[in-house]
Formats: C-alpha cells, structure tokens, sequence
C-alpha cells in the first residue's frame, strides 16, 4: 500500500482529486490535512470518512510540528499540495492569508519534505502566474512569470521557492499550472458556480466590467487525471501546463449557462471591474500531451451540463455553503443590492 499525504483535500480540487485517486489506485493509501477554511467543507469527502484508505487530519499547512510528525510517523512517499487560499476577489479585499498559506505554506511543506526524505512533492499551482494574454498566443511553461493580482502573486512566489529547492537541494518536485476549473464540489465564489446557483434563486449574476475577459475552461476530472501523471510520471524539476481547449468570454459563458437554466438574460446585471483584471487566459499544453500522455477529455458541453445536473440535485449543498461567512463576504464584494 502506497501512503501519501494531500493537503487542502476539503475544497474542490483536492476534495475531487481523492475521490477520483481512490476509486483508480486500490493500491492507494490518502491523509488529507486540511484547516477547514470557508472554502474547506468536510461534506466534500462525508462519504470517504471511515474507509480504511482515507483519513482526515485537521490542521494547517504552516504547522511545522503537525506537518513533520505526520511526514515521520506514516511512511509517506508523496506530498500533492492543493491547500491554498484561492480567491482573487478576496486577494484583493485582504492578501495577508494568501502571503501566509500560500508562501509561507509551501515553504513549511518543502522544509519538512526535505527533512523526512519524501521522495516526491507536487505543487499544484496556476496559469494566473504567467499574467495576462492579448488576444492570441497560449501561455507554455517558457512564458515568463508576470501575476497581476495578490493571489497570482502569491501563487509565482510558491513556485519560484520550489524551483529554488530543486536547484539549490535536488529537491524532487514537479509543478502543475491550470487553467480555469468548474465541476462538482466548487465553492459558489468562483463564476460558474456563483451564477449557477444564482440563477437558479432568480438571483442577479454579476458580471466584472465588459464581460469580454476570456478564460479556458477545464473540467476538474481532468485537471485532477493530469496532477495523477504528473504526481507519478513527471521529471523532478519540470513544470506542465494543463488546459481545457475551451475559451469563451465571460458573457459567453453567461449566456450558455441562462439557456441551459431556461432562465432569462435580464439576470445579468453589469458590475464595477476586478481591478487589475486579466484579460485572456490560454493554455499550450503539448508538452504534458508529449512527455505524460495527457489531454482533456471532457468536452465543455458535456462538462457544464453535468454541473449543472450536479448543483440542481445538491440544494442542500447550496444551503450550507451560502449561509454564515459566505453572506458577509458577498456583501462586501457586490454591496447589499446585488
Ligand atoms: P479551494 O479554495 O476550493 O480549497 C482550498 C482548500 O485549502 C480548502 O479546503 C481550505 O480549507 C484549505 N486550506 C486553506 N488554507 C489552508 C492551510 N493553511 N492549511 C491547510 N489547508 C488549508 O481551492 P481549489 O479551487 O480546490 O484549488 C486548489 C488548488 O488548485 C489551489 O492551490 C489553487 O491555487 C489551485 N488551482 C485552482 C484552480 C481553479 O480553477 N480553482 C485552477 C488552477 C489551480
Ligand atoms: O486560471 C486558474 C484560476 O482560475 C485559479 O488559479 C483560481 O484559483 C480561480 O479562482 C480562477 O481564477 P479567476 O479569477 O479566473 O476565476 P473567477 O471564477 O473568480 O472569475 C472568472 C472570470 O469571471 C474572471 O474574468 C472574473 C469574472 N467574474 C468573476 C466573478 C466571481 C465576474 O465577471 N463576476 C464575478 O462575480
């Protein structure tokens, strides 16, 4: 039985990444450390809770002790760090978490790596740390690091602290960057869910300036079949971009989701822009179809019905995660009459 330990495994990605690992791998032991942040839902994984293979650790990524014993008492051969803060709107409102779990975090992960000899470590991070494209061209893994916002920030810091480990250490990590994820388990912060789950309410559906910014879309299956490969089969070093082939602006987007909903385009009510707000996202992902053997799968189309069947069907999901924090936080970022 191969042990290794995930951090962050109770928001979307991580909370994606165990179930889909676990049912492949039955040779697959997981410890998922998470601090149980507002994006951190135990929900997510209820029904892993108790199986002989998963187990869940409370705590924080910038605990050394925790972080250490754990690594010394079970025998683990890899680390798969998803647990960050994650929201650009939030980066803007307050970037002190993001410095701190994001950077500081990571830096924790790789010093008690290091320490107990893990034998693989993978940084999840994003296509945000490249900035922003104009209208054409793909981010590959040789575009120079330019994040515009606190949370791309920090994200590039995370990733140039681990390539300072592989260079300085022989540290044997990889790094992933995505592109824009949507699927089952996704906090309603994010666009896809947000405007789901509002329209669903007859709720107004915010959309940032123009509602022309582009972003390439990626089912999380396969963001999570990619961190699999690259977790086993990647070049210790290396960096691989994943993306979904699936750019549309904003208000595509939009428009796709009303009409899959039956509800109507008065929803959309036009908002004040995200400050520093990337234009375009795309990725080239040729290199992890070359070297790992992967691209996307799930057509956009087939991905967003899914989604919606998957919120339509989870109301109670909906209920929990909009109530308490969630409220004040929307307030704060849309005003009471949005
Ligand atoms: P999320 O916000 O849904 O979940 C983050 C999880 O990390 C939560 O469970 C939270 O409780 C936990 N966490 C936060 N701070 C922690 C700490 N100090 N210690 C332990 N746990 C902590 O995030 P997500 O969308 O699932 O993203 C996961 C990772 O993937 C992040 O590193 C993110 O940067 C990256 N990523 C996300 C996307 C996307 O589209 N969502 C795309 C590319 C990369
Ligand atoms: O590209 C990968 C990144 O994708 C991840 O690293 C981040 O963790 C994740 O949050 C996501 O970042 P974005 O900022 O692109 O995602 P978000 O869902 O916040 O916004 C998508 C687009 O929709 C963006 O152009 C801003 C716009 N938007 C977003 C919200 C929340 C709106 O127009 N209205 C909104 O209310």
């Amino acid at each position: 039985m191969q042990r290794i330990l995930v951090t962050g495994g109770c928001g979307f990605i991580g909370a994606n990444f165990i179930r889909l690992e676990l049912q492949a791998d039955p040779e697959l032991a997981i410890i998922n450390v998470d601090k149980l942040t507002y994006a951190g839902n135990l929900a997510n994984l209820a029904d892993m809770q108790g199986g002989p293979r998963y187990q869940f650790v409370r705590g924080d990524i910038c605990d050394r002790e925790l972080i250490s014993s754990l690594l010394q008492s079970r025998d683990i051969s890899a680390v798969i760090n998803f647990a960050a803060e994650t929201h650009v709107d939030r980066s803007i409102q307050d970037s002190s978490p993001f410095v701190q779990t994001n950077i500081v975090g990571t830096q924790t992960l790789l010093d008690c790596c290091r320490k107990h000899g893990v034998a693989r470590y993978l940084q999840v991070s994003t296509d945000e740390v490249y900035g922003s494209l104009g209208d054409s061209g793909k981010f590959t893994e040789e575009t120079p690091l330019a994040p515009n916002s606190p949370y791309s920030a920090s994200k590039a810091a995370a990733d140039l602290l681990v390539r300072s480990y592989c260079q300085t250490f022989g540290f044997p990590a990889v790094i992933t960057r995505c592109s824009n994820n949507y699927g089952p388990f996704q906090f309603p912060e994010k666009l896809i869910p947000l405007f789901i789950t509002n329209a669903m309410q007859d709720q107004p559906l915010p959309v940032y300036g123009t509602g022309l910014n582009i972003r390439d879309w990626i089912h999380v299956s396969d963001h999570c079949r990619g961190i699999a490969l690259a977790w086993r089969n990647g070049r210790s070093g290396d960096v691989y971009n994943f993306g979904g082939n699936s750019e549309l602006t904003n208000l595509e987007l939009t428009d796709r989701l009303l009409s899959a909903l039956g509800k109507p385009h008065s929803l959309i009510k036009f908002v004040p822009d995200r400050p520093g707000h990337d234009h375009r996202y795309a990725i080239d992902y040729s290199k992890a179809q070359r070297d790992l053997g992967w691209v996307p799968q799930v057509t956009f189309e087939a991905g967003l019905s899914e989604t919606i069947a998957w919120y339509q069907s989870h109301s109670d999901w909906i209920a929990q995660v909009k109530s308490g924090e969630y409220q004040k936080f929307y307030e704060r970022q849309y005003g009471p009459q949005t």
